[in-house]
This record gives C-alpha cells, structure tokens and sequence, in this order.
C-alpha cells in the first residue's frame, strides 16, 4: 500500500514536474500566448496532479518514520514546496520570469533533496523491515543447523554461503524440505520467501 503510494507520488511529482518546466521554459522564451493555450489545455490535469501530489505527499509524511538521523531533510522539502508552490502560482499569472524560474529552481531542488532522502533513509522502508523479519525468520528457524553466517554446518547440512541454488530452489528446499533438512512448515509461503531471498541476497556467496 505504502509502496504503491510511493510509486503514484513519484509518478505525479515527474508530471508535475514536467508541466512546470514545459510551462517555465515558455514564459522565459516570451511565447505568452502559446503559454496560456496551454495553461488552459492542461488546467483541470494540473489540478489533479497538484491535488494529487499534495494527498499522496501528506500521507506518506504521515506514513513515515520520524526521529530520524536526516529528518531535517524531509522538512527542507516540505518549506521548499511551500515557497515554490506559490511563487509560481504568482510568477505564471502575472508572467515573472524570474519568480517561475525561481519557483522551478526551488521545485527542482526539493526534487533532489527528496531523492537523497530516501536514499539515506533507505526507503522504501517496508523492504528494509522485511529484510529484518527474514533475517529473524532465518536466525530462529535455520541458525541452528546452518548457522547465522550458513556455514555452520551441523547435522551435516550445507553451507548456505556455498549453496549454487538459485531463489526459487532454496524456496523449494525450505518449503519441502531435503534429506535431513526437515520442511520449515511452521512458516507461511510468504515467510518461506523472505527467507528464501534472504539466504540468496544475504548469505550466498559471502
Ligand atoms: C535440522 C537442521 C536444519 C534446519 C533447521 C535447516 N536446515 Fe537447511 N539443510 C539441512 C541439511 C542436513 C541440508 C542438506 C540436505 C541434503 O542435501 O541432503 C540442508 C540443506 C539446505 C539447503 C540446500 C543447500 C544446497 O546447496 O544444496 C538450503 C538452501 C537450506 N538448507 C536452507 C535452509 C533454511 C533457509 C532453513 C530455515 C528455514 C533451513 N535450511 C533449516 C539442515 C537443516
């Protein structure tokens, strides 16, 4: 849910984005008129892509994690959005190129600030805590026989680091199990996948 959030706010945060600079780049090149057909044409798509980008920026503001190392990042963003949203609104209408570049410079900015947000943070954020459910799902369920590194070995299973299996064959063994290895049915089909990938990303060939 988070996730396909994420993917629509970028998605309209490009189009947004992109209206903006088609809009800038024709009021600095004086084509006034051509600017206004198309601020005409695209008025109802820009409201729904501006209301759009506001919804799915507050609720993912709300959705994420707080109290973190680069918070002030995230704050950045919103008082750039803040400034820029209506010194376009201003420079568009009375036709100030310098306030719209202004307010696509601020615009673009906040762009950046965004992405090296969620690169810090590591977002999206669900795929950093199922990484550590399947690391938790592995430790309490295979270190004992294979170790937390997989190279423990006991009972004479294999050493996971070593293992030429691809995903969806550590998939099968753990879900059906292999000689001494007995089936992990304690687990759900989606935990049996998270592991899975967590032994292919995380142990194999370490
Ligand atoms: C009771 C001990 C035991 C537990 C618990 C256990 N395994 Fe195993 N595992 C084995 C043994 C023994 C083998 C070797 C099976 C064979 O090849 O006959 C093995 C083999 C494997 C293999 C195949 C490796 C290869 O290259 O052939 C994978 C992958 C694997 N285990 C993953 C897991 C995962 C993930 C878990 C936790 C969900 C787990 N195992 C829990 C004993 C265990």
């Amino acid at each position: 849910m988070v996730k396909g959030l994420l993917h629509t706010h970028y998605l309209v945060v490009t189009l947004f984005l992109l209206i903006y600079v088609i809009k800038t780049i024709l009021l600095i090149s004086d084509k006034k008129e051509l600017l206004d057909t198309f601020s005409k044409k695209f008025r109802v798509s820009e409201m729904i892509i501006s209301v759009l980008f506001l919804l799915t920026g507050i609720y993912l503001s709300t959705q994420l994690p707080f109290g973190g190392k680069y918070d002030y990042l995230f704050w950045i963003k919103l008082v750039m959005v803040a400034v820029a949203i209506p010194l376009a609104i201003v420079g568009f209408k009375k036709h100030n190129k310098i306030l719209a570049a202004l307010s696509l410079l601020l615009i673009t900015g906040t762009y950046g600030v965004a992405e090296v947000y969620h690169k810090r943070k590591g977002i999206p954020k669900q795929g950093n805590e199922m990484l550590s459910d399947a690391k938790a799902l592995y430790e309490n369920n295979c270190s004992s026989c294979h170790g937390n590194n997989g190279k423990l070995g006991m009972s004479g299973s294999k050493d996971l680091s070593k293992t030429q299996l691809d995903l969806a064959g550590i998939n099968q063994i753990i879900t059906q199990g292999k000689g001494m290895m007995p089936a992990a049915s304690q687990l759900s089909p989606e935990q049996a996948q998270a592991v899975a990938e967590y032994v292919n990303t995380s142990i194999k060939g370490q």
